[in-house]
């Protein structure tokens, strides 16, 4: 067991680089609290959907979801299976993860109101530090002076047989080019929206897990968090 200062470490990358899978892990090894800014832009996302804000063309009433913004309770729950994302009572772990969230939630996460939205929810968890973030710009705009910034990137099969093999386990029927066209859809909108793109901040270190195990990300991780800190118990 590792001990290390109250930090703020941030974790971003490209879609389905396993950015959640490491940053749990990490958060188990070192005590953190682990948090999912991209269930926020989906919880936002699977919100418009069923209230009519966006259509299946991805056309968004931004007034109306402005408006949806200032009373929308979106949360998280702390429950024996991990953190779950609720909306008010009713838990939608399982909904904002589907593909028709996935294929609607890049635009949402451009507008700026959801934007500043969902940063105002991240930053009031990461102000009591010993948090790590997993997302697009926690590194570059969330939290720019994040004591340890981790870039993750892989290769766009290799990603797109995970997200693949994700669905499946959860019991979808997915289509694999379908899948890889989401991804780098996703990918290309978060990169290139004015608010907040997805770029890797010069400070981070680069994570490229092609050929790695879950395994050996976290040992390097420990070797960076050894190098860095220093503080071992
Ligand atoms: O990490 P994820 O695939 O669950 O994120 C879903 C989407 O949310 C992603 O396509 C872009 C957006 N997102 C973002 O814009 N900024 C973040 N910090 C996290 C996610």
């Amino acid at each position: 067991m590792y001990r290390i200062p109250d930090i703020v470490i941030a974790v971003d990358g490209y879609s389905s680089t396993g950015k959640s899978s490491f940053a749990k892990l990490v958060a188990k090894e070192f005590s953190l609290l682990y948090l999912d800014s991209g269930a926020l832009y989906r919880g936002v996302t699977l919100y418009a959907q069923e209230n009519g804000i966006i259509d299946g063309d991805n056309n968004i009433d931004e007034p109306a979801l402005k408006k949806a913004l200032e009373s929308l309770d979106l949360h998280f729950l702390s429950t024996q299976q991990g953190s779950v994302m609720c909306i008010g009572d009713r838990v939608v772990e399982k909904e904002i993860r589907t593909m028709a969230v996935s294929s609607s939630v890049s635009p949402i996460a451009a507008v700026p109101a959801v934007r500043n939205f969902v940063d105002e929810k991240l930053r009031e968890a990461g102000a009591k530090k010993r948090v790590i973030m997993d997302g697009r710009d926690i590194g570059t705009a969330v939290f720019p002076d994040a004591e340890l910034k981790i870039f993750m990137t892989a290769s766009d099969e290799v990603r797109a047989q995970r997200r693949y093999d994700e669905l499946v386990a959860k019991g979808d029927n997915p289509d694999i080019n379908e899948v890889l066209k989401n991804l780098k859809e996703r990918d290309y909108i978060d990169s290139h929206r004015e608010m907040s793109p997805l770029t890797q901040a010069k400070d981070a270190f680069v994570l490229d897990n092609t050929n790695m195990t879950l395994k050996e990300e976290v040992t390097w991780m420990e070797g960076l968090i050894r190098g860095k800190f220093g503080i071992l118990e």
